[in-house]
């Protein structure tokens, strides 16, 4: 089929819920994707910050057609290797926290927010999460209640109760939130979808920290996005040097394939007792062992010391070009989540750089949003920004 073809059967039948631009892929090898019609594109958007390892990476591949030839599905009513394999290892990982294994970012943090209002059940009838304006945790109702961008709740009102949303980067507006039915605070400790923001508050973090310590509640980072090295750090916490009570990560963890997972400390996870919570798929045993093959290559390709680097190249790249153009107002990101933000609407840029072949993406707008591979090479880097350069140019 070409890619006419596909594009047309897919419209015909899928709802129509995506803004899909008329592409259809056949093909991924590292950096690269090939479409229907034979055309190659080097991809800064990795399928919104999943494929970090670039597409069909061989130690996944691998992992993933051994399993899946082995046993593909037996539910949580029983046990699998590749599944206590991986809760070991991200417990591991993550201070001896207990895990809970699902599907996709919107899944982990529902269970974020249900271990919320469970634990403050058990702590004084406490049910109340606050969380942040301009954030994205996905599309489940109770997940979607916790996003604060009113653009997303439109038609689906009223929001789940129990939520209290403040400004991003401000801690009084915190405190002031704060009351006797409190539980959590979620937050994303880089905002993605939001446009890439990084806190300019001081310690705003480790404040939050110290916040919900004095007041008895539990700390959520939502690290869907930010989380499994996309930083340059295998979380983005590292960064800030604070610790939460309660992480989610997906995305990047199955190399491609739907997983997720909530940490939590085991004191906070022991409110989760048999038949609180579940899910059937979650931890499925062959996106459990492409996750582990991720986080193997991660450790054994020295992939985060790249993406700090090459992540690095491509910011100083960009500001550089923002000091002789005044079509952009900031370039910020950490590692390989980088946002460019123009005084117009970004998509215009991104569709300059689709027809030169290069995938990236906006975001809020105005926000050039490259989410490139982590182990991207300097020379593939070079290759993207000459593309970004002639798109920003025109
Ligand atoms: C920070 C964050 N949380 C949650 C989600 C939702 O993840 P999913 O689309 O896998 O449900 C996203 C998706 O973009 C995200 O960026």
């Amino acid at each position: 089929m070409t890619n006419a073809e596909i594009v047309e059967l897919t419209h015909k039948h899928l709802v129509n819920i995506y803004g899909c631009l008329p592409l259809a892929f056949v093909e991924g090898r590292g950096p690269y994707l090939i479409d229907a019609d034979g055309n190659r594109y080097l991809d800064f958007f990795c399928g919104l910050a999943v494929t970090s390892l670039g597409h069909c990476h061989p130690a996944v591949v691998n992992a993933i057609k051994s399993q899946a030839e082995k046993l593909i599905h037996v539910s949580n009513v029983f046990h699998t290797e590749p599944g206590a394999r991986l809760v070991e290892r991200l417990s591991g990982l993550f201070n001896g926290a207990k895990v809970f294994l699902a599907n996709s970012g919107a899944e982990v943090n529902e269970a974020a927010i249900k271990l919320a209002r469970h634990w403050g059940a058990d702590h004084g009838g406490r049910f109340e999460i606050i969380a942040m304006h301009n954030s994205f945790h996905g599309r489940t109702m109770a997940t979607l209640s916790a996003t604060g961008q009113e653009k997303y709740h439109h038609g689906f009102e009223p929001m789940l109760p129990g939520v209290a949303l403040v400004n991003f980067d401000d801690i009084e507006a915190v405190e002031a939130a704060v009351n006797q039915r409190t539980a959590a605070v979620l937050v994303e400790p880089i905002q993605g979808e939001g446009g890439v923001v990084i806190a300019k508050t001081a310690d705003y973090l480790g404040r939050l920290r110290q916040l919900c310590d004095r007041n008895n509640l539990l700390l959520m980072f939502d690290e869907v996005q930010v989380g499994v090295g996309r930083t340059g750090k295998l979380f983005a916490h590292e960064h800030f040097g604070v610790r939460p009570d309660v992480m989610t990560l997906a995305k990047a963890l199955g190399g491609g394939l739907p997983i997720g997972a909530m940490l939590a400390r085991p004191e906070v996870a022991a409110t989760l007792t048999p038949g609180t919570h579940g899910t059937t798929f979650g931890g499925n045993p062959v996106a459990c062992a492409a996750a582990l093959a991720v986080l193997d290559t991660i450790e054994k390709e020295r992939v985060l010391e790249n993406a700090a680097a090459i992540g690095n190249y491509l910011m100083e790249e960009l500001r550089t070009i923002a000091k002789s153009s005044s079509r952009i107002v900031e370039v910020r990101g950490q590692g390989m989540i980088i946002g460019v933000v123009l005084k117009d609407e970004a998509r215009p840029v991104v569709d300059a750089c689709l027809k030169q072949h290069l995938i990236l993406n906006a975001t809020a707008g105005n926000v050039l949003r490259l989410l490139p591979p982590l182990n991207l090479t300097l020379e593939q880097a070079q290759e993207g920004m000459a593309i970004i350069r002639r798109a920003l140019a025109a």
